[in-house]
């Protein structure tokens, strides 16, 4: 692949609605994100990824797009966006939009015209498919979002095909003028000036023939059917069309694909010159369940990292792919908690397991992507009432915990331990009410802890933040950009890698476990000619390292 000024990026994302508020409605803004910016430059990134600002419904905190050529008013105006790009343009940070490819809101007017019928335009827009012989839906492939991916439409009496939210119908990507539409949707904001996107969900544009069923499924009964709508051959055809159209009007375009089950070798097919720069897959983020308790629903008992097979996948993601490929390196991000509560100890080791985890991520070959807030050491939200949390298991989990005398408190904690909502809380900017999000309040909550924020981070040298801020400034020398990664072997309550380029050599050694561990014999037997770049012990004369101990060596 030619080279592109993102092959260095270093994204922050920003979820919009979180960040900061400044026309006193609860909700963040545009131009809490323009006064902010000469905050993001200081922390080091250089590309700020908003997740999605279109106009929509907010049925999915507008992944339910109604128009996508104008800005949603609770966010600001097209002329707040302009100012954005502007302002961050001149401070060298670079901005991508999430666009939302799959699915359209059911209040977008493609839909609405396709709703009045069969012979409609616009019908051919979405998915439609008559009843099974019986009545009931086509097939027995379940949505995301929970229930049936089809939904009835009296008037027609047809079904259409939704794969999250019944609001939110999917495209149909086999129909040209669909392909069209979201060509001249991207390049309208290309247009305005902005370098990229973040594809929501693309690996779902296609989907497998609907007379198939998922196989041994009790006759009724639903179940995800990820083999007939992830990651289809098509969807690489589909990908690759659009995306040259985009490079014919800017040659150095950032795509960032949500590819959320794609593995290295699926990723070999989707990075390329005129496909995504990178992807984001869920693929390395793995958790291990620490105690199985027959009170506690399985999933929702104290987790901790499947350190063994991070690493398995990490060392794949490393090598796998090929010459120009880049990974991207990320702990968290809007639709799961937040690092520091669930892969850390966001109580005894809030401050140095947000550090250690930093590094053992960060340092690696590829593109960071930092979740608003996890420079400040964020915790997920204590959220005080379940019928915020939108997963349909949540309710019948909370009252079986509540069943087995779990607190109120308790069973809420562990049921935010695997939802999305516990990442979106107010960014905390200092310790005043609301956490300096806003006066008036938050949509999501706000921690009310408010001890840690950005105000009391960021003149501290031992704080969070500003280990963020050294630790993204070695990651844009050489070493860590172009040189080779090689993991070294060790228990599995040590990360541990090498970074090779060609007589130079950067040694990363994280402790991300609390486990008793000692210090390994070829760490404190390194030759003199090693020098400490950034450490939290002393790694000649310790025997042990403690919980959450890290130390980056070069020579
Ligand atoms: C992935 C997004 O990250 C998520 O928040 C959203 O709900 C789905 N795509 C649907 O757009």
């Amino acid at each position: 692949m030619a080279s592109y000024w993102w092959k260095d990026a270093i994204i922050y994302q920003i979820y919009p609605k979180s960040f900061k508020d400044t026309n006193h409605d609860g909700v963040g803004d545009l131009r809490g994100i323009i006064e902010s910016l000469n905050y993001i430059k200081e922390l080091g990134v250089n590309t700020l990824w908003l997740n999605p600002i279109f106009i929509s419904p907010q049925i999915d905190n507008g992944y339910d797009v109604s128009n996508y050529y104008a800005v949603d008013e609770i966010f600001g105006t097209l002329e707040d966006v302009e100012e954005l790009i502007e302002k961050a343009h001149a401070l060298d940070l670079r901005i991508i939009f999430d666009l939302v490819l799959n699915h359209t809101s059911n209040q977008h007017p493609w839909f609405q015209e396709a709703l009045k019928g069969k012979d409609n335009i616009y019908r051919d827009y979405y998915l439609w498919e008559d009843a099974a012989q019986d009545g009931s839906a086509p097939n027995n492939w379940e949505s995301f979002f929970g229930g049936s991916v089809w939904e009835y439409d009296t008037h027609s009496r047809q079904y259409y095909f939704h794969l999250f939210a019944k609001e939110m119908p999917d495209l149909n990507w086999k129909n040209p003028e669909v392909q069209k539409s979201m060509v001249d949707i991207a390049k309208f904001w290309l247009s305005k000036g902005i370098d990229g996107f973040r594809l929501d969900a693309f690996i779902h544009m296609v989907k497998d023939d609907f007379s198939l069923n998922v196989p041994n499924i009790a006759s009724g009964e639903i179940a995800l059917a990820e083999q007939y709508y992830a990651n289809l051959p098509e969807v690489r055809v589909y990908l690759e069309e659009f995306i040259s159209e985009l490079r014919k009007v800017k040659p150095d375009i950032f795509i960032v694909g949500e590819a959320a089950s794609a593995t290295p070798k699926l990723a070999l097919d989707y990075i390329g010159e005129n496909l995504c720069s990178t992807v984001i897959s869920f693929d390395h983020i793995q958790d291990r369940e620490i105690i199985e308790n027959p009170l506690i629903p399985k999933g929702l008992g104290p987790k901790t990292l499947n350190v063994s097979d991070f690493k398995k996948r990490m060392i794949s993601w490393q090598t796998d792919l090929k010459a120009g490929q880049q990974p991207t390196l990320y702990w968290n991000n809007h639709d799961m908690p937040r690092l520091v509560s669930r892969f850390g100890n966001d109580e005894a080791y809030r401050v140095k397991s947000s550090q250690s985890l930093a590094a053992a991520m960060y340092l690696l070959s590829g593109i960071p992507v930092l979740l608003y807030g996890e420079e400040i050491g964020m915790k997920n939200l204590k959220i005080s009432d379940i019928s915020a949390f939108q997963q349909p298991t949540a309710k019948e989990q909370y009252n079986q915990l509540l069943a087995n005398d779990f607190s109120k408190e308790e069973a809420l904690k562990m049921i935010a331990s695997i939802n999305k909502e516990a990442s979106r809380g107010g960014m905390q900017w200092t310790a005043d009410k609301y956490s300096g999000f806003s006066d008036y309040g938050c949509w999501s909550g706000v921690n009310i802890e408010t001890a840690f924020n950005v105000q009391a981070e960021k003149d501290d040298p031992n704080s969070i933040l500003t280990f963020y801020q050294e630790l993204l400034r070695l990651k844009k020398d050489d070493i860590f950009q172009k040189g080779k990664t090689e993991f070294i072997q060790t228990s599995d309550n040590l990360i541990a890698y090498k970074r090779i380029l060609a007589d130079e050599e950067a040694i990363v050694v994280c402790h991300v476990t609390e486990e008793p561990t000692d210090v390994p014999d070829w760490l404190s037997s390194l030759e003199d000619n090693y020098q400490v770049v950034m450490s939290s012990f002393d790694y000649k004369m310790a025997d042990m390292m403690q919980p959450y101990d890290y130390i980056i060596v070069s020579k």
